[in-house]
């Protein structure tokens, strides 16, 4: 039984299956094989989601499969039935679970008790789906992500830095975190990534909140949204504190010159990143919004074979 529930648990080996099986995917959109016909997979969400959701709806379609949506707050699960319950009900009826929701181990909880493939949309720790997606796209327009310089911006403790942390430990590429300290990530994370060296290389990890330093050289500038859903009580304090940690033109003027610039979507202009910065990696952007597809058909026939 094959789950995807972090990239802390998945094998550089699985990961580089689902670059290449993507990449024929996206070659062959309408024309590949159907390895979930005669199989109902459901999406359980407790966020919103635009990219998540379609992505993984047409993606299961477009396999051969049957997908239903289920509103977590819509479901007896919003009025407090236990996850292992609700998992025990749907593992029965189900030959798949995509599920996006706040504590990773609601997501590990529904994988142990359900019996049927568990993939992680997003969770406050871990975006999985987004940062297979985001080297795909990476290595499709530069080559092998190995030896190269990745610089997060922003809230650098977010679930999607944290993908990009154990990305980094697994596959060989430099990354550093530009952030303000209180938006770093916990030391325990870290230590937890170190353990994860490829071969005799240990990790490169870099935490700084000297953001032109960081940027230095580096041949990918990422950031993501300053208040992730489930903080927005803290939206005005975070817009504050990370008001100097904004993706902008002179920002990048010590990147590579071919430097790439994405952002998992949605964009929150004058924040995180600015409009004319925003527009000039348009192209970069949208086709990693595009790959989701094409990656996530590739997560979830590896999941299935
Ligand atoms: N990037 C991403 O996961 O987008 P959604 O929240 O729209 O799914
Ligand atoms: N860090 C963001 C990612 C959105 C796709 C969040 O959790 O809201």
């Amino acid at each position: 039984m094959k789950h995807l529930l972090s990239l802390e648990s998945m094998s550089r080996d699985d990961m580089e299956s689902i670059f290449r099986s993507a990449a024929a995917f996206k070659r062959a959109r309408t024309t590949h094989a159907r390895p979930l016909a005669g199989r109902t997979w459901a999406l359980l969400f407790s966020k919103s989601s635009t990219r998540t959701r379609v992505s993984f709806e047409v993606g299961i379609r477009e396999l051969g499969g049957q997908v239903i949506f289920l509103n977590a707050s819509e479901i007896q699960l919003g009025r407090g039935e236990p996850i292992k319950d609700t998992a025990r009900v749907l593992g029965r009826m189900l030959h798949g679970v995509v599920i996006r929701t706040f504590a990773q181990r609601d997501v590990a909880e529904f994988a142990e008790f359900s019996g049927i493939p568990t993939i992680n949309a997003l969770t406050d720790d871990e975006h999985p789906c987004q940062i297979l997606t985001d080297i795909f796209t990476y290595q499709e327009k530069r080559g092998p992500i190995q030896g190269k310089v990745v610089t997060f911006v922003g809230d650098g403790a977010c679930n999607v830095a944290q993908s990009w942390i154990f990305a980094a430990a697994k596959l060989g590429f430099e990354l550093r975190i530009a952030a303000p300290k209180e938006f770093q990530p916990s030391s325990e994370v870290l230590i937890r990534a170190s353990a994860h060296g490829t071969g005799s290389r240990r990790p490169v990890i870099i935490c700084t909140d000297d953001i032109d330093a960081a940027v230095s050289g580096a041949d990918l500038i990422y950031t993501d949204v300053w208040v992730s859903m489930g903080k927005e009580a803290e939206a005005a304090e975070r817009l504050q504190k990370l008001r100097g940690f904004q993706i902008n033109q002179a920002l990048l003027k010590p990147a590579k010159p071919d430097a790439l610039v994405m952002h998992c979507l949605p964009a929150y202009r004058g924040k995180e990143i600015d409009e004319a910065t925003f527009e000039a990696h348009a192209p970069t952007i949208f086709d990693q919004a595009e790959n989701r597809l094409h990656v996530q058909k590739a997560i979830l026939s590896w999941a299935v074979d």
